[in-house]
């Protein structure tokens, strides 16, 4: 079974898909970090933002591992590095670059063709994972996601000030939403869950709660209106149009 939870920069993906993998017993695939590695990389190497072809052949060469919290880029653990706010500047080159998305799209279907796994990104249940059992959309208000972001910076010992990052923070929405190959949109199918005001726990219970429910061979569990509450837009088999 795939999960996947797509949203916008601060919903707290990363972390409560995390959590959602370890109480299922799945794996977790984080794509943001995926993307964070090949900016990291192509950083290091000194390309210039613009040089598409160089970010390309750089992602193909490039060797990432998972292992479990840890990422490993040609086999150094970077996991602290490519969260870095240098890093966060520099990532749109590589997730604005239709053959970085192309190439790491591919590797990302092929460590989900193992099966059961928690995905997290801007694109799992619209591009990557089209035919998903479990999608999730998860958000939170803007002010809310930027105040995660500033406590994340002050864990990491920056000194970020909170109009920055929210002026930061829309920019990237703008940018996700608006890039022409994988934007970040709700897929049709996907359950919208907003975190504002409610706990890690809530959201990882609801949510394993909500993958209960699409469990193969569990009843559909209709509202009065014959829909599926947990895939509101499918009808109800005996009304659906013959
Ligand atoms: O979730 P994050 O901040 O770690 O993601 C880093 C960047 O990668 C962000 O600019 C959005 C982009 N991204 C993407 O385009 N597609 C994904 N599946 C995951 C992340």
């Amino acid at each position: 079974m795939i999960v996947t939870i797509d949203g916008p920069a601060g919903a707290g993906k990363s972390t409560v898909a995390r959590l959602l993998a370890e109480r299922l017993g799945f794996r977790f695939l984080d794509t943001g970090a995926m993307y964070r590695v090949v900016a990291l990389a192509a950083l290091r190497r000194g390309l210039a933002g613009d040089d598409a072809c160089g970010w390309v052949d750089l992602a193909r060469r490039i060797e990432m591992r998972f292992e479990g919290r840890r990422v490993f880029l040609d086999g150094e653990d970077v996991s602290d590095a490519i969260r870095a706010s240098h890093v966060t500047a520099h990532v749109r080159y590589a997730a604005d670059n239709p053959q970085v998305r192309e190439h790491l799209v591919e590797l990302q279907q092929a460590i989900g063709r193992a099966g059961n796994m928690v995905t997290e990104g801007r694109d799992q249940g619209t591009i990557v994972f089209p035919h998903a059992e479990c999608k999730v959309f998860l958000t939170a208000s803007p002010a809310e996601r930027a105040r995660r972001r500033v406590d994340d910076l002050q864990r990491r010992g920056e000194t970020p000030e909170f109009a920055a990052v929210l002026a930061e923070q829309r920019t990237r929405d703008e940018r996700d939403a608006n890039r022409p190959v994988g934007p970040l949109v709700k897929a049709p199918d996907a359950v919208e869950v907003v975190t504002d005001g409610l706990s890690l726990d809530d959201v990882v219970s609801r949510l394993a709660e909500l993958v209960d429910t699409h469990l193969p061979g569990r009843p559909p569990c209709l509202n009065k209106a014959g829909f599926d509450t947990a895939r509101p837009d499918t009808p109800r088999p005996d009304t659906a149009a013959s």
